[in-house]
């Protein structure tokens, strides 16, 4: 196998009318062989729109898209779905009501340019429905299966033809919360034992850093950072991603005698100050928030639930702001107290008022 991405997509324009915004605006990156690609990203960013230009059922506008080394889209030319080698998932499943489960996957293989033969069908669909974990159901209708079990048939024929990548939007969002959890691990295995590339599209920050070897975060059409879950988690490039990703609180700063100065204490910012800005956010973890009871303190606690494993507080500081802080279930701290805040982050970072 070579090394040569699977994927790159170069410059992606795509406006839908001249009056709107683009959908997708000066996208590049490219994907690795077996890499999996998280794309994250709020309502109307563009991620259906790029998995669509991806899979040829869009043209771009401007740009490039190159698959397998081949140049797939540009505005003068598209190749058609079909001659992709790649394979879609959608948020509905889109199984076919009619056909059993073994020619729902078998449809995959039978409208392909590459013929397979009868025996190779039947195999194929053995070899698969046991990857997906769903042996014996071949003789089975779509109504008769639960909505996880759907969508791991969508998931085994869109693997069925062998793509060198799978597209999937938002598999899991119609799925109850227990099953989601589980199925977005399976369906990380799933698609590592394929050998194959993925690009899976969510909305949820806590599935993409799960199931991602990168996160693409896309605002407004633009991808405004790319990289490993930690990167993204620990160093966003933006106070969006920061927002999006990590829940993070935001706390007014100021630079005064060479610190960062807020409310609750003094910080040695991660980023200068904008030569013509002295104002900042401090960005807070909900996690890196230590809670002080003290009677004089600056903050108090106005409420507090227990989720299991740790407590979240909602807490206001004396100008009005509210944070939220989680500490572990031993630090019990009484609702109306008041709270020093301490922030436990070695590197904490501010970003420039635009
Ligand atoms: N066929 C189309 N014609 C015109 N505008 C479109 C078309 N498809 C998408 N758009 C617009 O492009 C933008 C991006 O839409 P897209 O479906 O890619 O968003 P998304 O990130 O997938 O959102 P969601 O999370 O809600 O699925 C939106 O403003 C949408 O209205
Ligand atoms: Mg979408």
């Amino acid at each position: 196998m070579s090394n040569a991405p699977i994927l790159r997509v170069e410059n992606l324009y795509k406006c839908f009318s001249a009056k709107d915004l683009p959908a997708v605006k000066d996208i590049h990156f490219q994907l690795e062989q077996g890499e999996i690609l998280g794309l994250l990203g709020p309502s109307g960013c563009g991620k259906t729109t790029l998995l669509r230009l991806i899979a040829g059922f869009e043209q771009p506008t401007t740009g490039q898209i190159i698959l397998n080394g081949v140049s797939v889209s540009t505005p003068d030319h598209c190749f058609p779905p079909e001659q992709r080698n790649t394979g879609m998932v959608f948020q509905d499943y889109a199984l076919f009501p009619h056909l059993t489960i073994a020619d729902n996957i078998a449809f995959g293989l039978r409208h392909r340019e590459q013929k397979f033969s009868r025996q190779d069908i039947r195999q194929r669909i053995e070899e698969i429905l046991h990857l997906v974990g769903l042996s014996g159901l071949e003789k089975r209708y779509p109504h008769e299966l639960s909505g996880g079990q759907q969508q791991r048939i969508a998931l085994a024929r869109a693997l069925a033809p062998r793509p060198s990548l799978i597209l999937l939007d938002e598999p899991l969002s119609n799925l109850d919360v227990q099953v989601r959890h589980h199925l977005r691990h399976e369906i990380r295995q799933i698609i590592k034992a394929a050998g194959i590339s993925a690009i899976f599209v969510t909305h949820d920050q806590e599935e993409a850093l799960a199931i991602s070897d990168r996160i693409a975060v896309m605002r407004q059409g633009n991808l405004e950072q790319l990289g490993t879950p930690e990167e993204i988690y620990t160093a966003p490039a933006s106070r969006f991603v920061a927002e999006f990703v990590t829940h993070a609180n935001f706390l007014p700063a100021q630079w005064i005698g060479g610190v960062w100065q807020t409310e609750i204490g003094e910080f040695q910012g991660a980023i200068a100050p904008q030569e013509q800005s002295t104002d900042g956010e401090l960005m807070v973890r909900e996690e890196e928030l230590e809670l002080i009871p003290q009677a004089e303190a600056p903050a108090i606690v106005r409420e507090r639930q227990f989720l299991g494993r740790e407590y979240r507080y909602c807490l206001q500081t004396d100008s009005g702001k509210y944070l939220h802080a989680r500490t572990g279930v031993n630090q019990l701290v009484p609702v109306g107290s008041r709270v020093q805040i301490k922030i436990q982050s070695a590197t904490p970072q501010i970003f420039a008022v635009s």
